[in-house]
């Protein structure tokens, strides 16, 4: 097991790419703490884990946008399992709209839940890191943060700034043991991208884009995460690891 008693906490982890990588890191002997923005949702995702991989979990409701609720999602992890080993910030919202369309608080709040919290979650996390002398935080990006996609602008924006502050901690915390990496998934089904593959034409046009011609899974982006997570990547700080299918081979 590459992950046995590791405390993970992972962000809007209730579905989606979040459970996905909750399950793998499970299946490694992890200790899991859901968080999302439902805690009733974080309780039903905790109870699979412990019934599925018999590990031990904690639900905690958190809105990675407010600082206050970040800093309980850590403080509850530390009065439980008194380290945090791994911090994953998988959170994430997209909305559709041209740039012409958009206003000021449809930005922000893209901005604010998928790059301003890497910052909020990033801060509550470290110092305990530090404490430890070790420490992995793998944030998720997409490959919208090295490409264009039409009208998500504030997307794309996040998630280019993913992959860009996650060299800059990469060298500002290497000094502490803590590895800082990210993960740029392609297309993948959840419910972020339900609605664009239950189109016939544009999943024919996704399709299209990656040749290895199919849709991910969560799990496809689960078991990247456990490596980035586990002692195999010991040597690995500030990368960005592409898992699109050969989307940007192109
Ligand atoms: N699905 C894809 O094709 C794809 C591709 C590239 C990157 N990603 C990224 O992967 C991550 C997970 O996306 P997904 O596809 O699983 O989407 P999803 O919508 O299924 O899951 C996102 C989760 O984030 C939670 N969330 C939303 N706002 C939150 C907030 N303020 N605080 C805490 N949690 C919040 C949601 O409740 C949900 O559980 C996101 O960062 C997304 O940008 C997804």
């Amino acid at each position: 097991m590459k992950l046995k008693n590791k405390i993970i906490i992972i962000t809007g982890s209730r579905r989606g790419i979040g459970f996905g990588i909750a399950q793998e890191m499970a299946k490694e002997g992890a200790k899991i703490v859901i968080s999302d923005i439902n805690q009733k949702e974080c309780e039903k995702a905790c109870k699979v884990l412990e019934k599925k991989y018999n590990v031990k979990t904690l639900a905690v409701k958190c809105d990675v946008s407010n600082k206050d609720e970040v800093d309980n999602l850590i403080q509850q992890t530390i009065k439980k399992f008194k380290k945090i080993d791994i911090l994953v910030n998988n959170a994430g919202i997209v909305k559709f709209g041209s740039v012409l369309d958009k206003t000021e608080k449809e930005w922000d709040l893209t901005l604010n839940i998928n790059l301003r919290s890497v910052f909020f979650c990033t801060k509550a996390v470290v110092p305990h890191m530090i404490k430890q002398k070790s420490g992995k935080i793998i944030s998720l990006a997409s490959i919208a943060g090295f490409v264009g996609f039409d009208n998500i602008s504030d997307y794309c924006a996040s998630k280019g700034g993913i992959i860009a502050i996650t060299k800059e901690l990469a060298l500002e915390l290497a000094k502490y043991n803590i590895n800082v990496n990210a993960i740029a998934p392609g297309i993948i089904e959840t419910k972020m991208t339900q609605a664009m593959l239950k189109d016939k034409k544009q999943r024919e046009n996704l399709l299209a884009q990656t040749p290895l011609g199919r849709v991910g899974k969560p799990a496809d982006i689960g078991k990247a995460a456990v490596f980035l997570a586990s002692d195999d990547s010991d040597f690995i700080t500030g990368h960005t690891l592409v898992v699109d299918g050969g989307w940007l081979a192109h």
